[in-house]
């Protein structure tokens, strides 16, 4: 590739071989002013409908305890803001939560927390196993954060099927100027592998435009994702939280999340990739932008009521005031609106699908 390749060009190269260097990345990153937007997103747009049709995902987060003994610095949650309300969900209320969002027709629950500890391995895996046992055909996702391979088997065992846990950044620099010394991204790559060797359908992501990233940094995001291989990726716009010390940065923009969702769909044509709150909470539309440019997955929220407003990761979140219902109603109007259904089924990644076929 000569510095004379155009940024389209690029695109081309991505598409048709799955993969670029992370020069060329970083290159069509830095240039990407000169990319027609409009023909990027139709060119994402084909691949998932290809993949997906014009079906959408669902998954119904639950955001089971916003204690956490990290101490991230772009998380409101994080183990210093003395400013949080904490709560935990029992099993009772999780499992509540879980036949509501049942008769909304979800069929995978994404139980997401802090990492709080008060839960033990056993009582996770209590916890997987009641919910398969109330809803045979529906998936579970863990997004609990890091924790001992053993735990992650143990959750397997039980009946777990995914699980999330975002590499944040690729680049071992600006990981640690995003968390505290005690956090490291060999040990978070480390995770990522074993759930993925254990056989979970696993999720990593990044966020878009968190303090210090660079063009390079994303291209590095690229690069270990292609390799990494996950189902999922989840991507996100950065949001500063008033109680952190990211305060004073400013948010990611719409416009790199998309183009990043975009160049995700290209390089990697079947991932699940979602529409994120985050997304929804910098552009009140966009949500249908990301689906637009590519994404194919949403994940509105089915916490309690009471609870909602207490797991705020960043200001301004969305959807902390409405109830499951009128969120699911919200949503179905806004993906119809541009041409798109919301699916219900468990949605696994089709990769899923096809490896059943093989056996
Ligand atoms: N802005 C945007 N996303 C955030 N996350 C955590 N804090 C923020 C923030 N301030 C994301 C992280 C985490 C996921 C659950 O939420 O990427 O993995
Ligand atoms: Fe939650 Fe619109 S999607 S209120």
């Amino acid at each position: 590739m000569t510095e004379k390749t155009t940024p389209w060009e690029l695109i081309e190269k991505l598409r048709s071989t799955g993969e670029l260097s992370k020069e060329e990345f970083t290159r069509l990153i830095k240039n990407r002013d000169l990319v027609d937007r409009e023909k990027l997103y139709a060119l994402a747009r084909e691949i998932q409908k290809e993949h997906f049709g014009n079906k959408v995902y669902l998954r119904g987060l639950i955001e089971f305890t916003n204690y956490c003994r990290n101490d991230c610095l772009y998380c409101g949650i994080r183990r210093s803001n003395k400013n949080t309300d904490r709560y935990r969900l029992t099993k009772e209320q999780i499992l509540e939560t879980c036949e509501s969002g049942y008769k909304l027709d979800y069929r995978t629950f994404v139980l997401q927390g802090g990492e709080d500890m008060s839960y033990s391995a056993d009582d996770i895996a209590d916890l997987v196993r009641s919910i398969k046992e109330r809803f045979p055909e529906c998936a579970i996702t863990l997004s609990v954060g890091e924790r001992e391979r053993e735990d992650y088997q143990k959750w397997f065992d039980a009946g777990a099927d995914r699980y999330l846990l975002r590499h944040e950044t690729a680049n071992e620099e600006h990981y640690g100027k995003l968390h505290p010394s005690e956090l490291s991204l060999k040990h978070r790559k480390d995770c990522l592998k074993n759930l993925k060797d254990i056989g979970y359908q696993i999720g990593a992501g990044f966020m878009v435009e968190s303090p210090f990233q660079t063009a390079e940094d994303l291209a590095e995001d690229m690069v270990y994702l292609k390799e990494l291989n996950p189902h999922m990726v989840g991507i996100g716009p950065f949001i500063p939280h008033h109680d952190t010390p990211f305060k004073d940065f400013k948010a990611g923009s719409l416009e790199l999340t998309l183009f990043m969702l975009s160049l995700l769909r290209i390089m990697l044509p079947d991932v699940l990739l979602p529409a994120t709150t985050a997304l929804g909470t910098i552009d009140p539309k966009g949500r249908e932008l990301g689906i637009l440019a590519g994404a194919n997955v949403v994940m509105p929220n089915l916490s309690p009521g009471d609870v909602r407003g207490k797991y705020l990761l960043y200001d301004n979140k969305i959807c902390t005031g409405d109830e499951a219902a009128a969120c699911k109603r919200c949503m179905d109007r806004r993906l119809e609106r541009i041409g798109y259904f919301t699916e219900v089924s468990r949605g696994d990644s089709p990769r899923v699908h096809r490896a059943e076929a093989e056996q």
